[in-house]
C-alpha cells in the first residue's frame, strides 16, 4: 500500500521539494478516508493495471495516456510516480484551478475554497467516459469509442447521476471513492433481468432487460461483453453462443480508406427495451437444455472472431434449465 506516491506524500510533509508526483499529497494527508477508498479503486490503477498496460503496449499513444495518466505529461510512456497516480484527486476535482465538488455535503470548515456544482456527479465524469476514436476525422461521422454519457441520457435512470449509483455513501455517510459497484457480483447481477423459453426442440429464446443500471450493458470500454449460451444438459460440448457487444468490421470510408467501424450494437439497451437472443442448437425433444448469461472482461480481442478473444475474467449473471418438450 505504501507505493511510490505515498513516499512522495511523506517527502512533502517533511518539507522536501515537491516533484509532480506529489500533486495529490496534500489532499491525501487531509482526506485520509477518501484517499484510502480511492487507493483501492480502478481510478487509482488506471495506468499501472495489467489490462491497460497490455493494451497500451500494443497501442502506445499519447491519446491513451491523457485519460489513464492525466497527472503525467502524455509524451511520457513509462510508469512514473505521476502516471502511477492514475486518475487522481486533482484529475477529478481540480477544474480551472478551483476545487469543485457536488452539492451533497456543504462543509463550512474547509481550509480551501470549494465551488459547488450540482452536475459534478455526472458532468464531472463526462470528459473521460464519453469520447470518440482518435481517427474520427477520417470517418464520415465521428465514432464514439465510449458512449456511456449518451447511453445514460437515454436510460430510464437518467434522473440519477453517475455518482448516485457509483459512489454510494460509505460507513461515514460520505460519497464512496472505491467505485466498487462494477466489481460487486450482486450489483452486476441486478443490471440485467433474463427470461428464457424453449420455442421448439432446438431453439431457445432469451430476453434480456436492463435493471438497476444507468446505461447499456455492458458499457464503457470495448473489452466487455455478455456471453449468451445454451447447450443440451448432457452434451455441453454442443453449446451455441452469442456475444452481445458493439461489433466491428472493416468499412470503406468516403475518403477511400478502410477502417474498423461499428457494424451493429446488440448490447442490452439502456432504455428498458428488451434484447431478444434466439439460439439454435442440436437437441432432441427428450433432452433438457441449460442456458446462461455471463459478463466477460476480455484482455485482448486478437481478431474479429469473438470465439478467439482472450477472456481474463467472467461472472455468471443468470442461468437455468429448460425441460424436455
Ligand atoms: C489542510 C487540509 C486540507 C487539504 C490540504 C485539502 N483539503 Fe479538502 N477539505 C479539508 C477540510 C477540513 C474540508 C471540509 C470537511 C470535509 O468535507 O472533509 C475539505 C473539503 C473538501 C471538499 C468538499 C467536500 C464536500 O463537502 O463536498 C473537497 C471536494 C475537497 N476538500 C477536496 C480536496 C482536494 C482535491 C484537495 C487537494 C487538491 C484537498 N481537498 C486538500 C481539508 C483539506
Ligand atoms: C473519479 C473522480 C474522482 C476522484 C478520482 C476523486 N473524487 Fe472526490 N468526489 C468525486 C465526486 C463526483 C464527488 C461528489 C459525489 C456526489 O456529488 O455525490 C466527490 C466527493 C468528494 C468529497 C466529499 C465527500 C462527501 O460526501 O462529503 C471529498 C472530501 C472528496 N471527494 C475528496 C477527494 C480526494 C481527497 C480524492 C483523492 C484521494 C478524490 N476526492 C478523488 C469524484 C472524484
Ligand atoms: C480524468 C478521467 C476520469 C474521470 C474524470 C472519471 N473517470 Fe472513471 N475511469 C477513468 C479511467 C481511465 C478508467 C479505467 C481504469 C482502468 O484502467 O481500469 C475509469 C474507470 C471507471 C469505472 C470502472 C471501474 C471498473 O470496475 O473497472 C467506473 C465505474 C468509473 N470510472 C466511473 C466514473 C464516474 C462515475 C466518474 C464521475 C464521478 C468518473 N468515473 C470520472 C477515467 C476517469
Ligand atoms: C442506476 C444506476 C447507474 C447509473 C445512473 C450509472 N451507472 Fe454505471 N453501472 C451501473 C451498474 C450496475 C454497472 C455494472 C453493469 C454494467 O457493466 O453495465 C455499471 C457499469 C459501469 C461501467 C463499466 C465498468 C466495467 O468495467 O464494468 C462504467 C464505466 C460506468 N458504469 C460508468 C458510468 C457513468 C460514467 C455514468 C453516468 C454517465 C453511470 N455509470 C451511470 C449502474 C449505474
Ligand atoms: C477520453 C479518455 C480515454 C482515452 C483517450 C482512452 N481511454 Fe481507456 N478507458 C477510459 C475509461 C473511462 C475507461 C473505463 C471504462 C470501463 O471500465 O469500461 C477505460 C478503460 C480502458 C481499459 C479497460 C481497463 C480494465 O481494467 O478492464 C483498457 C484496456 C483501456 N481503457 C485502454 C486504452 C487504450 C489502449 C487507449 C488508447 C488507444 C485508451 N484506453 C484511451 C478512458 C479513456
Amino acid at each position: 500500500m505504501f507505493g511510490i506516491p505515498w513516499a512522495g506524500a511523506i517527502a512533502l510533509l517533511c518539507g522536501v521539494a515537491t516533484p509532480q508526483s506529489t500533486t495529490d499529497a496534500a489532499c491525501v494527508s487531509c482526506h485520509p478516508t477518501v484517499a484510502a477508498e480511492w487507493s483501492a479503486s480502478q481510478h487509482r490503477t488506471a495506468f499501472t493495471e495489467s489490462t491497460f498496460q497490455t493494451a497500451h503496449r500494443l497501442e502506445p499513444r499519447a491519446f491513451c495516456r491523457a485519460c489513464h495518466a492525466p497527472e503525467q505529461n502524455p509524451s511520457t510512456r513509462e510508469i512514473t510516480p505521476a502516471s502511477a497516480l492514475g486518475v487522481s484527486c486533482r484529475s477529478c476535482h481540480l477544474i480551472d484551478g478551483e476545487i469543485v465538488s457536488g452539492e451533497g455535503t456543504v462543509s463550512a470548515d474547509a481550509p480551501h475554497s470549494v465551488r459547488r456544482d450540482p452536475d459534478f456527479g455526472g458532468l464531472g465524469c463526462a470528459r473521460c467516459h464519453q469520447f470518440d476514436f482518435p481517427d474520427s476525422g477520417l470517418r464520415a461521422a465521428p465514432l464514439a469509442m465510449q458512449s456511456t454519457v449518451d447511453e445514460h441520457a437515454a436510460s430510464r435512470h437518467r434522473g440519477r447521476s453517475c455518482a448516485e449509483c457509483h459512489m454510494p455513501a460509505d460507513a461515514a455517510g460520505r460519497a464512496s471513492h472505491s467505485f466498487a459497484v462494477t466489481r460487486d457480483p450482486e450489483a452486476l447481477r441486478r443490471s440485467v433481468r433474463v427470461r428464457a423459453r424453449r420455442v421448439d426442440e432446438g431453439q431457445v429464446v432469451l430476453t434480456l432487460v436492463a435493471g438497476e443500471v444507468g446505461h447499456a450493458v455492458p458499457t464503457g470500454d470495448l473489452l466487455r461483453r455478455l456471453e449468451v449460451g445454451a447447450a443440451p444438459a448432457r452434451r455441453p460440448e454442443m453449446a451455441t453462443r452469442r456475444y452481445l457487444a458493439r461489433h466491428f468490421g472493416q468499412v470503406r470510408q468516403p475518403t477511400g480508406i478502410a477502417l474498423l467501424d461499428e457494424l451493429y450494437d446488440d448490447r442490452v439497451p439502456a432504455d428498458g427495451q428488451p434484447r431478444e437472443v434466439s439460439l439454435k442448437l442440436e437437441a432432441g425433444r427428450d433432452e433438457t437444455i441449460v442456458w446462461w448469461v455471463r459478463y466477460q472482461r476480455v484482455a485482448h480481442h486478437r481478431s474479429l472472431d469473438p470465439e478467439r478473444a482472450l477472456v481474463d475474467g467472467e461472472l455468471e449473471l443468470a442461468s437455468g434449465r429448460l425441460l424436455p418438450l
